[in-house]
């Protein structure tokens, strides 16, 4: 029926236009039906030819999602329609970009499951029955808003669980004891209950980018027991203090872009691993950053971009690299940042003050710089001023 309008309609149109506009036209039928079955025939096939067709549009939630895209059958008895499995890496489960809106019942022999971009808005346990031989789980980039309690805790091998870029408001519950990577950036988390990472000795990642947390999300002991974590990530949260509590093994401290004031005196004492601190984007003042703070002899990368700090603090001799610009800092003394007597001979080449690349744009100084820091830092070779 649907086509017999068209063709009539066709009939019609060349009767008016010549055979150009007839293939402009089919082309713009086509197309239109590509995007969506339309009943009415084209109207103005010239309006269609002078703007170009719009793309295939975004997928409206929640009934507009493309269909789900199935593979060819698999060697694979258990292996989901909605899947591929690889005959040569028996142990993993392609499911990712298929646009599936539920998780398919994973074979047992599954190890490496990857489910991401696709539109998943809930993780439930029955999908997850048989699986309790998963090493990586990739979830990430779907709408998952809910994950079924403790579907993970009976996944005791469970290593790496990415969740990034979903809908959660919350940590997932009872998460398995072994995991070391766990990627929960861009979801909606606005507080982590007590206990969340109770007990994840190993886990060496904790990614929460790009959510809500604010100082009252976060308690005394969210991260207590994390004994292996090297990386925090808690950039683009709300925050206006320093998260307490951040385990002695941590390297690399990431705050960028939360409302940060101040930080206690003794903050960085306990960190004594601590080598990447970023705390770009925050709201540091002179007021906020105790003299000596920063002076941590583990720090070799220091990134404190786009504060409203007037002086540069003081650093420790090991200090490599150290971003500054787009602050307030309207001078710069060489004699007083120097870690070392800037007169030194330095007969001690462990002596000299490490410094490498120092970023200072955006600032209220002007080249050139002065003759002291020169003297200071011999091992200075990139200065963006
Ligand atoms: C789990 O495995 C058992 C035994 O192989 C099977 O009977 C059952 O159907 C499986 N469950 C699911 C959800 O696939
Ligand atoms: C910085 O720390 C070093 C030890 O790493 C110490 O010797 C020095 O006195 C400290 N400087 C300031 C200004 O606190
Ligand atoms: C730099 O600081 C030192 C020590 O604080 C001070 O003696 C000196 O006068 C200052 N230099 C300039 C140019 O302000």
């Amino acid at each position: 029926m649907e086509s017999k309008g068209t063709q009539s309609n066709m009939r019609a149109v060349v009767g008016l236009w010549s055979a150009l506009t007839l293939f402009l036209l089919m082309e713009a039928v086509i197309a239109d039906r590509i995007r969506k079955p339309t009943k009415k025939p084209q109207r103005k096939p010239l309006d269609r030819k002078a703007t170009p067709m719009p793309g295939i549009p975004e997928p409206q939630e929640p009934t507009d999602f493309p269909p789900p895209i199935f593979g060819p059958p698999s060697i694979f008895p258990d292996c989901p329609r909605e899947c591929s499995c690889d005959p040569s890496h028996p142990s993993a489960l392609n499911c990712e970009n298929r646009n599936l809106r539920k998780v398919p019942v994973i074979p047992a022999r599954t190890h490496y499951l990857y489910l991401q971009n696709n539109y998943i808005s809930e993780v439930t346990a029955e999908a997850f029955a048989n699986a309790t031989e998963l090493r990586w789980v990739n979830l990430a980039n779907n709408r998952i808003q809910r994950v079924d309690k403790e579907v993970f805790a009976k996944i005791p091998s469970l290593i790496y669980l990415y969740l990034q870029k979903n809908q959660l408001k919350q940590v997932p519950s009872a998460l398995p004891v072994g995991l070391e990577q766990l990627r929960l950036g861009r979801n909606r988390i606005t507080r982590i209950p007590p206990g969340a990472f109770q007990k994840m000795e190993r886990l060496v990642l904790l990614d929460l980018y790009s959510n809500q947390l604010s100082d009252s999300g976060l308690g005394k002991n969210t991260f207590k027991g994390l004994s292996h974590l090297i990386q925090l990530n808690l950039a683009r949260n709300v925050l206006k203090k320093m998260p307490a509590g951040v385990p002695a093994s941590v390297i690399q401290l990431f705050l960028d872009r939360n409302s940060i004031e101040d930080i206690p005196k003794d903050y960085f004492e306990s960190l004594v691993h601590l080598a990447f601190v970023r705390l770009n984007y925050n709201q540091l003042s002179d007021r906020g950053v105790p003299k000596a703070v920063f002076n941590v002899s583990t720090l070799v990368d220091l990134q404190l971009s786009h504060n409203q700090l007037a002086s540069i603090p003081l650093f420790n001799t090991h200090l490599e690299h150290l971003h500054l610009d787009h602050n307030s800092i309207e001078s710069i003394n060489g004699t007083r940042i120097c870690p070392q007597s800037p007169t030194s001979d330095y007969g001690d080449i462990t002596l000299v003050p490490k410094l490498r690349y120092l970023r200072l744009d955006g600032n209220h100084l002007s080249p050139p710089l002065p003759m002291d820091v020169a003297m200071c830092f011999r091992h200075l070779h990139s200065i963006v001023i």
